[in-house]
């Protein structure tokens, strides 16, 4: 089996904001930047894998701080975890002004994404080779992610198979009003 080290994919990709990107309040679109998110990480795990790669999930897009037009924004995507067709891509998202001189570190997301052959079907990607603790670190965490996001589906198909007319007793105190009786 062919193996590949982290360091072999590591991409990054660095994108000026032009006024094109920005919202109504002058901020980038969140839309934008997880649009060259995808762009990267897609660059990342199809170099590990040889092969096209297509997204399947995204987690923890939390954009805490606004993105300016003008910044020189840098998306570093490295792969953190491989299973038998899929991998884990980590992204950082970091925001600088260049006039300033500082950078911020906007949000940190990872990608499972899925290789695919010629004949359409999943394929198998190269092991990966950790070369250093850090990566060590990721690939452990990659894993209980992948645990906890299962446990979390499981929970989320409870509540919903759980569901009855009496918990519309639980918005009580929420901030909505049932339309219906
Ligand atoms: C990704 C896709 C190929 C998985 O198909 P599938 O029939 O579930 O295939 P498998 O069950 O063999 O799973 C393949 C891999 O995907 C992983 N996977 C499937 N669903 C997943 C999910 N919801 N979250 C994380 N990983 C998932 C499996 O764990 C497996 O990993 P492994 O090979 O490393 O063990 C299929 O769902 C697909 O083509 N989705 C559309 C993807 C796409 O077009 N994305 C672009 C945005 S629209």
């Amino acid at each position: 089996m062919e193996v590949k080290t982290v360091k072999n994919s590591q991409t990054t990709i660095t994108e000026l904001m032009i006024p094109s990107y920005a919202n109504f309040g002058g901020k980038i679109h969140g839309g934008i930047l997880l649009s060259i998110m995808d762009k990267t990480a897609y660059a990342c795990a199809s170099k590990h894998a040889g092969n096209y790669c297509v997204t399947v999930s995204i987690e923890n897009v939390e954009f805490l701080q606004p993105v300016e037009v003008g910044d020189l924004v840098s998306f570093y995507a490295s792969v953190n975890y491989v299973g038998k067709s899929s991998l884990v891509v980590g992204m950082k998202v970091v925001a600088e002004n260049v006039k300033m001189g500082t950078a911020r570190h906007t949000n940190s997301s990872y990608f499972t994404m899925v290789a695919k052959g010629d004949d359409n079907k999943t394929a198998m990607v190269p092991e990966l080779v950790l070369e250093e603790e850090i990566e060590v670190r990721r690939f452990l965490e990659a894993l209980k992610r992948k645990e906890f996001s299962a446990a979390f589906r499981d929970r989320m198909q409870d509540v919903k198979s759980a569901f009855t007319r009496k918990d519309m007793d639980l918005l009580s105190e929420e901030r909505c009003v049932v339309g219906f009786i």
